[in-house]
This record gives structure tokens, C-alpha cells and sequence, in this order.
């Protein structure tokens, strides 16, 4: 695996989770792939779970993570080629990257969309350049448009917790006082049209995801219809795509509580963290039996670790 950004880049999807089951087995079981190789883990934004998931998935192959966080280790960095550097930013990706790879064996890259310019957000430009020229395998760890390790650790917990052979999910819009990158829902979308479940994707008119992402799954724009009998619910914000980076609504109706979970079929409940509480979704709902939102989290150790595998045994 060259890199991993989406769902067709980790292949047959029932393998990929009977390989995550054998992983969370057995920890340690690969600890031998990683010995006297390196990943460095950078980081352009902010992050709990990601950085901590990545640095235990390499632990446990015996890789040595670095974590470089760029702008407060690092120099600040030019992203944007041709432009004349006369600003804040002391050094470009041009050289930088080349530096990064020469040190490492793996990349992982968090570089979220900065929601100003779309053609900008959705080529992919900071992450693209790390696969063109750093010479390594890279992992988007929440690039501009995706977020392959969320969604592959989602799709883990809902294997593991469904308790009927095709359940049904539900992606859900929820309100937000800031303006969110679609890089989670996008993936989402992506990873449940792949995978063997019955998808359905609800928010408010003008929220539509990019079509490349919602592919053939079911837009309902009435969030009570949408949550009838679902086994799933994943709560996110979004900001518009169409105006781009826009906040459109917060219409506090939306907030995932008891009203919308009475109609569903006893489901789960599900985010990516961090949430904001009673915004997203009430206290009663996410301290609830039915909330997911821990073994989600604890299952971003599991998907990173098959990804790290996989790239260890391509090398
Ligand atoms: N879900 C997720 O990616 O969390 P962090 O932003 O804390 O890494």
C-alpha cells in the first residue's frame, strides 16, 4: 500500500476487518515488521486521538514514531507553489518533504482543509505533495477531504456491535458554533457505500456532501424520517460545500437527543470526538448504554496499526 486515503486503497473490505480482528487479538503479534524502521507522524493541526492512536499503533510494530508539529517545532511552512516567500513562511514543502522522507521509513499527514478555497481543499494539495515527494508511503491522518483511519475504525465498531447481518446507518448533520471541514462525513460516506449496509444520509438543504463521496446512498432531508428504524446513528457537523466553508444553520432541532433516538431501532450512537456536548448531541444520549463513542475512539489503535502493517509488508 502505497498510500491510504481511501476506502479502494485498503482493498476487499472483508479481509481488511478480519485482518483488524486478528490485529486487536494480538497487539503484538507484527511487533517484528517495525525493528530499526521509523515513521514520523506530522501534524499541521491539533489533535487527542490521532496523534495517540498512531504513535500505539506503531508501538505496537515495533516502529519508532516521531511527531513533529509543524509551525511550533518546526519552521512555518509554504504549501503553495510559485509564490514569492515573503511572508511568515521560512521554508516550502518542496524541501521539506524530501527532508522528511530521507529520515523515515512511513508518513502519516494531518493537514485539515482550510475551507477558503475548494479546488485548493479538494486536490488534496498539502497531502499530495507528501505522496509526490517525500518517496515513502503516506497515511492521511485527516487530510483536506478524508479521514480513511476514522472511517475504517468506524466501520470496525459497527461490525463488531451490529446484531443484524445488513444494519442500517444513519449519518447525521448536527449543529456547530464553527465552521468544520468534510473530511470525516465524506469519509464515512465512503467507507458505508463500500461496505455491506444500508446507508442513509440526512442534513438540512444546502449541506449536500460532494457527490464523489455520497456516491449512491440515500439523502433524506427529514432527520426524524432518516433515523426510522436505524441500527446507527453517526452524528457530525459539516460546513456547505456548495458555499463553501459557509455556515448555513444551527438549527438546534437537529442536536442528536431522545426525541430523534425513540424512532430508531434501539441504535447505537456514534462520533468521531471531539464533540460538543448538547450541540451535536445531548448528555443523555452520548452517557447512554448505547453510546459508542469510547470503543470507537479506542478501535482508531486497530485500523491505523492494519494500515502501518500493510505499508511494513509492501516495503
Ligand atoms: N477523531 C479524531 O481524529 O480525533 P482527533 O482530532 O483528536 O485526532
Amino acid at each position: 500500500m502505497k498510500s491510504f486515503l481511501h476506502v479502494s486503497d485498503i482493498g476487499d473490505l472483508k479481509k481488511a476487518l478480519a485482518e483488524a480482528a486478528a490485529v486487536k487479538a494480538d497487539p503484538y503479534g507484527w511487533a517484528h515488521l517495525g525493528v530499526h524502521r521509523t515513521i514520523i507522524l506530522v501534524f499541521f493541526n491539533s489533535s487527542l486521538r490521532t496523534r495517540l492512536s498512531s504513535q500505539k499503533a506503531a508501538l505496537n510494530l515495533g516502529l519508532d514514531p516521531i511527531v513533529l508539529n509543524i509551525g511550533k517545532e518546526s519552521w512555518q511552512l509554504e504549501t503553495r507553489l510559485g509564490v514569492v516567500m515573503d511572508g511568515d513562511k521560512s521554508e516550502h514543502l518542496r524541501e521539506a518533504i524530501p527532508v522528511i522522507g530521507s529520515y523515515c521509513d512511513l508518513i502519516g499527514v494531518r493537514a485539515f482543509a482550510g475551507l477558503e478555497d475548494y479546488a485548493y481543499d479538494y486536490a488534496e494539495t498539502v497531502l499530495q505533495q507528501f505522496i509526490d515527494y517525500s518517496g515513502r508511503p503516506v497515511i492521511s491522518l485527516e487530510s483536506a477531504t478524508v479521514h480513511p483511519c476514522q472511517a475504517f475504525a468506524d466501520l470496525i465498531t459497527i461490525e463488531e456491535y451490529k446484531t443484524k447481518p445488513r444494519p442500517k446507518v444513519v449519518l447525521s448533520w448536527a449543529p456547530h458554533p464553527r465552521a468544520l471541514p468534510q473530511a470525516v462525513p465524506n469519509s464515512f460516506a465512503e467507507w458505508m457505500n463500500a461496505a455491506d449496509v444500508d446507508f442513509v444520509i440526512t442534513h438540512p438543504e444546502g449541506y449536500e456532501l460532494d457527490p464523489r463521496f455520497v456516491g449512491g446512498a440515500r439523502v433524506e432531508y427529514d432527520q426524524m424520517k432518516a433515523f426510522e428504524g436505524a441500527d446507527f446513528i453517526y452524528a457530525k457537523n459539516w460546513s456547505a460545500v456548495g458555499a463553501y466553508g459557509q455556515i448555513l444553520s444551527k438549527d438546534p432541532s437537529w442536536t442528536v437527543g431522545r426525541r430523534q433516538m425513540a424512532v430508531t431501532d434501539d441504535a447505537f450512537f456514534m462520533h468521531c470526538l471531539p464533540v460538543r456536548r448538547n450541540m451535536i448531541v445531548t448528555d443523555e444520549v452520548i452517557d447512554s448504554p448505547k453510546s459508542l463513542v469510547i470503543p470507537e475512539a479506542a478501535n482508531r489503535v486497530v485500523s491505523a496499526q492494519v494500515v502501518m502493517k500493510r505499508m511494513l509488508e509492501s516495503l
